[in-house]
């Protein structure tokens, strides 16, 4: 597909439509809160293997944005399509069914629950039989095995014991159990707001190399980032929310921080 036959390309989004075919795309949203605008009109899409990052001014969208994709708000009007489909959200459920999951910037973890645990919580897996389907017994086995699997596959290998409550990990450790989980789920797209927010230096990295690995896997990431050099340093795309709107779409190669932040800010218009 290209982007001169995509009506859903629009002048301000003008890059190439990514190769493997975009997974997530919205058209036009829009949400109101009272006489708030909080989306007046906006586009975005998503390939398969692509991190789109998204920056924007406080008040500019994003969380409501995310929130229409994934479920937890429903716009006024708009549109999403996944894999071309039209898709609605009702609620995050929707999302987290059609293969879209998020990871939120207040840590969804359990402190005191062990790692297994935090990756399965809300999705355990039940023993077969009487066991599992009448008394709902849990098969732990299963659980810890798959969640070593999904751990090494993410090659988040200083994490030892599955056995360990979340509350004894390092804040980057806890930030990559909650993308982790959104990795072993997500079948299609990730979306994640403000990952590195609480993390230093080093846990960031951890966060952003398993960013990468997702995208390796083929999945459309969606990145919500305050931190500048983290976005430019994943992103294949960088959409600049501005007042409710999509201000810019900017790849890395062709715009620097700055111009990015000029543009967020209303200093520079593209
Ligand atoms: N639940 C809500 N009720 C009223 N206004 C809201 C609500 N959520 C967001 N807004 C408003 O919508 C606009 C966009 O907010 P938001 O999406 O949170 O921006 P960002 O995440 O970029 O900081 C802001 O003016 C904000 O005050
Ligand atoms: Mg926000």
């Amino acid at each position: 597909m290209t982007a001169a036959s995509d009506p859903g390309v629009t002048a301000q989004n003008d890059a190439p439509e990514p190769a493997t075919g975009v997974v997530l795309r919205a058209e036009g949203l829009t949400k109101k809160f009272g006489q708030v605008v909080g989306l007046a009109g906006v586009d975005l899409h998503v390939g398969a293997g692509e991190v789109l990052g998204v920056i924007g001014d406080n008040g500019a969208g994003k969380s409501t944005l995310i929130n229409c994709l994934t479920g937890a708000l429903t716009p006024d009007s708009g549109q999403l399509y996944l894999d071309g489909e039209p898709v609605v959200f009702r609620r995050p459920q929707d999302a987290r069914e059609a293969g879209i999951e998020t990871v939120y910037q207040t840590l969804g973890v359990a402190p005191a629950l062990d790692i297994a645990s935090n990756l399965f919580l809300g999705r355990e897996i039940r023993r077969g039989g009487v066991a599992g389907q009448l008394f709902r017994f849990l098969d732990q086995r299963a659980m810890q095995q798959k969640a070593e699997v999904f751990l090494k596959q993410l090659g988040i290998l200083t994490i030892q014991n599955m056995k360990q409550s979340v509350e004894t990990l390092s804040g980057g450790q806890r930030q990559a159990i909650a993308v982790a989980r959104a990795a072993a789920f997500g079948s299609k797209v990730v979306v994640l707001d403000e990952p590195t927010a609480a993390l230093g230096v080093k846990e960031s990295n951890l966060v952003l190399d398993m960013v990468r690995q997702l995208r390796d896997r083929g999945l459309g990431i969606v990145l919500v980032s305050h931190n500048m050099p983290n976005v430019w340093a994943v992103s294949d795309r960088i959409h600049v929310q501005r007042l409710g709107t999509c201000a810019a779409v900017l790849r890395p190669q062709t715009h620097t921080m700055s111009e990015g932040v000029a543009i967020m800010t209303g200093a520079a218009v593209v």
